[in-house]
């Protein structure tokens, strides 16, 4: 695979069989993920991950990924212990991070961080979420989870739910979705549409969407819903989030004549939209999908950064 030493921006630097292949090699990495099998693939690779923003699932699941793998980390998970809070900028401390790791993975609340950040590094750099912009190695995860509970992504009616306007989670799983042929049905408060411009882009690929705001009518046929939190920390004034606060909710009501085999996924961390009750089912796959990250997130980074490249 032609991934060795490649920026993942978002998911648009990926090609079709590209994403195929680390979905094959992810799939193969799940024994090492399970602490079931050993693995030196990154054996003397120190990977620095930085997160300016906060970070359950990505942040830990690449640093169990290197840990698994046998490489080490550098971290920053608090933007006040930097010099950032001297004043220093970006793009001086992805230069500084560069010439201490062999790749860094990088969370940002600008869009268009993870770009910068790539121009700056002589590494390779990840995009772990940069504002609303793109997360591209979460869409990565999220076919996975689809491709493991049905066997293929081709002609899945996906319902993708919620905050479709900030939700760097949808931006860059859309785009996967309109290359691999599923099906979307968007259903979300009109204030949290899509952006125009990205479903422009989608339409251009030839992707089959349509829409579908009454959620129980979105579900009826679907084989996936992807909730999405509301991005709260992206709206420009309080009023405005609190007129969608709320609005949506998965629950047992929701899924009454939904299809038996129907997979409830979420990027996580969930705020009320997806009720508890839904875990004791088995449509509840998130946490499942929140696993997947560290054998994705492995394939990757040992794709990226493969044996005796020197980084
Ligand atoms: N899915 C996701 O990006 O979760 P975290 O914000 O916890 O990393």
């Amino acid at each position: 695979m032609a991934l060795k030493g490649r920026d993942i921006v978002s998911i648009r630097d990926l090609s079709t069989d590209e994403i195929s292949e680390i979905l094959d090699h992810a799939r193969k990495m799940i024994p090492v993920a399970e602490g079931k099998k050993p693995s030196d693939a990154l054996e003397g690779r120190v990977v620095a991950t930085a997160f300016f923003e906060p970070s359950t699932r990505t942040r830990l699941s690449f640093e169990a990924a290197v840990q698994r793998l046998g490489g080490r980390c550098l971290t920053i998970a608090d933007i006040g212990v930097t010099s950032m809070r001297k004043g220093e900028s970006l793009y001086d401390t992805v230069r500084m991070l560069s010439s201490y790791s062999d790749a860094i993975v990088l969370r940002h609340p600008n869009e268009g961080a993870a770009r910068l950040a790539a121009d700056a590094s002589d590494r390779p750099v990840i995009n772990a979420g940069d504002g609303a912009n793109q997360h591209p190695t979460q869409a990565l995860l999220d076919l996975m989870a689809m491709q493991e509970a049905f066997g293929t992504l081709s002609g899945l009616k996906v319902v993708l739910l919620g905050d479709l306007k900030y939700g760097r989670t949808v931006h860059s799983l859309s785009l996967a979705l309109a290359q691999f042929g599923s099906e979307m049905i968007l259903s979300a408060p009109k204030a949290l549409a899509l952006p125009e411009d990205l479903r422009g882009e989608l339409d251009a690929l030839g992707a089959k969407i349509s829409e579908e705001p009454e959620l129980k009518r979105a579900v009826r046929d679907a084989d996936v819903v992807y909730v999405t939190r509301i991005q709260k920390e992206r709206f420009p004034d309080e009023g405005e989030y609190r007129s969608v606060a709320g609005s949506y909710r998965v629950d047992a009501s929701v899924l009454e004549g939904a299809k038996p085999q129907l997979i409830v996924l979420h990027p996580l961390p969930r705020a009320g939209e997806v009720d508890p009750e839904i875990d004791r089912t088995p449509h509840a796959a998130y946490f499942r999908q929140a696993f997947l990250a560290v054998p994705v997130r492995m394939a990757l980074l040992s794709s990226i950064l493969p044996p005796g490249s020197g980084g």
